[in-house]
């Protein structure tokens, strides 16, 4: 079995320095924020080359928490792409206001800025990193002038486009640190980047049941902290992100040789400017669900992201989309593929999905 991300090679590289690090913060009995979350704060801040890091619980509380700190709530619209995870467009309800979706573009299914739906309540639109590389935050701005723009960096750890780094555009942005992750910690992690004093100071508070000082408490906020055991992962993995970023890319740059042979596979396009880190490696293929059930009968993890657009979920349908409102995502959800993508993924596993996959085009 080939998986979709294979953790056991991360874990093995940073198995003593976690395990070091988890002993001493069992032997203090810290387990709520402190040093370790700290220390993991200014050392994401400074990879990510962005002023302020606050960990958070997950990457839905930091998107979350971000559209609140940047001001949205009740009443206003904020612009989210169809051709997202789910959490995104939750996170905008968390908030209290409402999602209004946006079409994707047909290269590389990333919010497509001409698919704006602007009105006189639209509070914020979020640009969704989508799989690993940036989505055109500049033709965004530009299509939006003087409405906030939040980023989506759970995907895009490390990426930037025109030599700007993902987190640092925006207003403020969410990341995830779920395990998958290209930095994923050994639980539930997030985090919001943010380069405004303002936003990280409301940040900070909403996290922490809305306030800096011990029981005393200025706004609504929640509890959703870093948890530190979680900070020593991070801290441990982070150091190592970069030479995983470009063991990704070597392996993409391997299935686009590998995969030049299948005229039927569409290989995924890095836009101009950007550097891609391939969170996911994602084919669009004709007769998609015949293949996956080949590849998975042949041992191949491949799997979909997403096969529903969010407005066609039956959470989304108080917002009265039908079949046909957003075509470019609707495609994209009935061909897009995932192909196994993980730092340690051998040459010859690589060889091997592309066999898997080649095969069952000939079969299905
Ligand atoms: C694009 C995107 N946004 C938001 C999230 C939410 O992150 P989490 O699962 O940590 O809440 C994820 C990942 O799960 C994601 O892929």
């Amino acid at each position: 079995m080939i998986p979709l991300v294979d953790l056991a090679a991360q874990h093995a590289e940073v198995a003593s320095e976690v395990e070091a690090g988890f002993a001493a913060v069992i032997g203090r009995t810290a387990f709520i924020l402190g040093a370790e979350v700290e220390e993991f704060e200014r050392s994401f801040a400074a990879f990510a080359g962005v002023s302020h890091c606050i960990g958070v619980a997950n990457g839905t509380d930091a998107l979350e928490l971000a559209l609140r700190a940047a001001g949205a709530g009740p009443g206003d619209e904020v612009i989210v792409p169809a051709n997202t995870f789910v959490a995104t467009a939750l996170a905008v309800v968390r908030a209290g206001a409402t999602p209004v979706f946006a079409d994707c573009d047909d290269t590389h299914q990333l919010i497509d800025p001409r698919a704006l739906r602007l009105g006189p309540r639209t509070r914020a639109v979020v640009a969704v990193h989508l799989y690993g590389q940036m989505a055109a935050v500049e033709d965004l701005v530009s299509a939006a002038p003087g409405i906030a723009l939040v980023e989506d960096a759970a995907q895009a750890h490390g990426a930037s486009r025109h030599g700007r780094q993902a987190g640092t555009i925006g207003i403020a942005a969410g990341t995830s640190f779920y395990p998958g992750k290209n930095l994923g910690a050994y639980g539930d992690g997030g985090a919001v980047l943010t380069g405004s004093d303002a936003i990280a100071t409301a940040v900070r508070a909403l996290r922490n049941y809305g306030g800096t000082v011990k029981y005393h408490h200025d706004v609504l906020g929640t509890n959703s902290r870093l948890d530190t055991l979680q900070a020593v992962v991070l801290r441990a993995k982070l150091r190592r992100l970069a030479t995983w970023n470009a063991a990704r890319r070597a392996a993409a740059a391997r299935y686009d040789e590998l995969l030049a042979g299948l005229p039927q596979v569409v290989r995924p396009r890095t836009a101009p400017g950007n550097e891609h880190v391939w969170h996911l490696y994602a084919v669009r293929v004709p007769r998609r669900d015949r293949l996956l059930e080949r590849l998975l009968a042949a041992g191949i993890g491949a799997a979909i992201h997403y096969p529903v657009p969010l407005p066609l979920q039956p959470a989304f349908a108080h917002l009265g989309h039908r079949r046909g409102d957003f075509p470019v995502s609707e495609r994209a959800a009935a061909e897009t593929l995932s192909l196994p993508m993980f730092p340690h993924i051998t040459a010859a596993q690589q060889e091997r999905v592309v066999d898997a996959l080649r095969a069952a085009l000939e079969a299905a």
